[in-house]
């Protein structure tokens, strides 16, 4: 199969579709690779890493959609995209459908094969494709957060690991998911005081059996997280409620019962975010005060990392990739079922009841 990866060209996205490896492990199975020139640069991966592996580097994006009978990205394609996508390629990449008619149009007319990284699932209803970039984001929530503390950046002033004979720094994370575990390693690392809050006492009690000490569990409710949050310095916001808004853990009053300097990040912010005040922001720009509480809301938090980001995406999108080109489309979706609830629009077709419903029979 020839597979094509283009250049990603959304606004602030470093990432790459395919590594150097990735493209090795494709070209072993007898694939050819087609990537556009300079598109691993912002990742660290050059044209030379991947010409050495037996990749085709090609001038332009036209050249790459033209070429491809697979299509391997990070973000959906935006408009200058959508007339390069052919009838009967494979496009597989994050495409959020529901969160954009023109797209899912476009897409629809296209006669692609639109595959989207967010609904692979598995069996036991876990999303591998989301995971990775969960782990990411969970682990800048605190190095951001423990940056924004600082008095300069309108923190707190707080070190939160502390000193000798100073306390250290307190951590609230509310959510206790992928994004509140990774979030709660690392301030524990850091040898801030954590609480962690959830709904789900499973989760909870796995929070417990592997947290050191100084990591403490509770039972989420708005008493007890109007409680912490007087005493708390960084807040991280990682709740989810599938398909559903974020719930809005932290209201505007509740703001002035916290400390001024008192540093909010919500990671939820792509569900809408869990604090009343949450309004999406950029790397560019990243945080906003209000009544002297320091906002964080970036919306793609793992694209400041692209090094980091793309690795750990390509690491688990490639098994996937190498299904979809050893096999072919059908086959591969209809031996792998986690691969096959990836699939989102087919030939012109909705194949997903959530884009349906999302656009109301709009499309049809
Ligand atoms: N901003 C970014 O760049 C970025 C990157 C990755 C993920 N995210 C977002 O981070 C959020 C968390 O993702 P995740 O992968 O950790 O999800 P997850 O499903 O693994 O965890 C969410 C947790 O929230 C808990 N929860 C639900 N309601 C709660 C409540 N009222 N109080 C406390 N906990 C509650 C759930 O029980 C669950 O344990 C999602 O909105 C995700 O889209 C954002």
């Amino acid at each position: 199969m020839k597979i094509g990866v283009p250049k990603e060209i959304k606004n602030n996205e470093s990432r790459v579709g395919l590594t150097p490896a990735g493209a090795f492990e494709l070209v072993n199975y007898g694939h050819e690779v087609y990537i556009q020139e300079t598109a691993g640069e912002s990742s660290g991966f050059a044209d030379i890493d991947y010409r050495e592996v037996g990749a085709v580097m090609l001038p332009t994006i036209e050249a790459v959609y033209a070429m491809a009978d697979m299509i391997v990205k990070v973000k959906e394609p935006i408009a200058s995209e959508y007339p390069l996508v052919k009838r009967n390629q494979i496009v597989f990449t994050y495409f959020h459908f529901a969160s954009s008619e023109a797209l899912t149009r476009a897409m629809i007319k296209s006669g692609a094969i639109c595959i989207a990284y967010e609904t692979v699932q598995d069996d036991e209803g876990t999303l591998p494709l989301l995971t990775p970039m969960s782990e990411v984001a969970g682990r800048m929530a605190i190095q951001q957060g423990a940056k924004h503390l600082e008095k300069p950046i309108k923190g707190r002033g707080v070190l939160l690991g502390g000193v000798p004979g100073v306390p250290p720094g307190r951590v609230l994370i509310l959510g206790a998911g992928v994004v509140g575990v990774q979030a709660a390693k690392m301030a524990a690392g850091l040898g801030a005081h954590v609480t962690v809050l959830d709904i789900n006492m499973k989760r909870l009690r796995y929070v417990n059996d592997v947290m050191p000490p100084h990591v403490v569990t509770e039972f989420s409710s708005v008493y007890n997280i109007k409680k912490h949050i007087k005493t708390h310095d960084l807040i991280i916001g990682a709740v989810l409620i599938p398909g559903a808004k974020a719930p809005n853990l932290i209201t505007r009053e509740m703001l002035k019962d916290m400390r001024a300097g008192t540093v909010l990040v919500d990671v939820a912010v792509d569900q809408g975010g869990c604090f009343e005040t949450t309004r999406p922001t950029t790397h560019e720009d990243p945080t906003y005060i209000i009544h002297d509480i320091v906002h964080y809301c970036v919306a793609n938090m793992p694209g400041a990392v692209p090094y980091t980001s793309t690795l750990a995406l390509t690491n688990v999108t490639l098994p996937y990739i190498l299904k979809l080109a050893n096999l072919g489309w059908e086959a591969a979706c209809s031996k792998y079922p986690d691969l096959g609830r990836g699939l989102n629009i087919v030939k012109g077709e909705v194949v997903i009841d959530e884009i349906k419903e999302t656009f109301d029979g709009a499309l049809v």
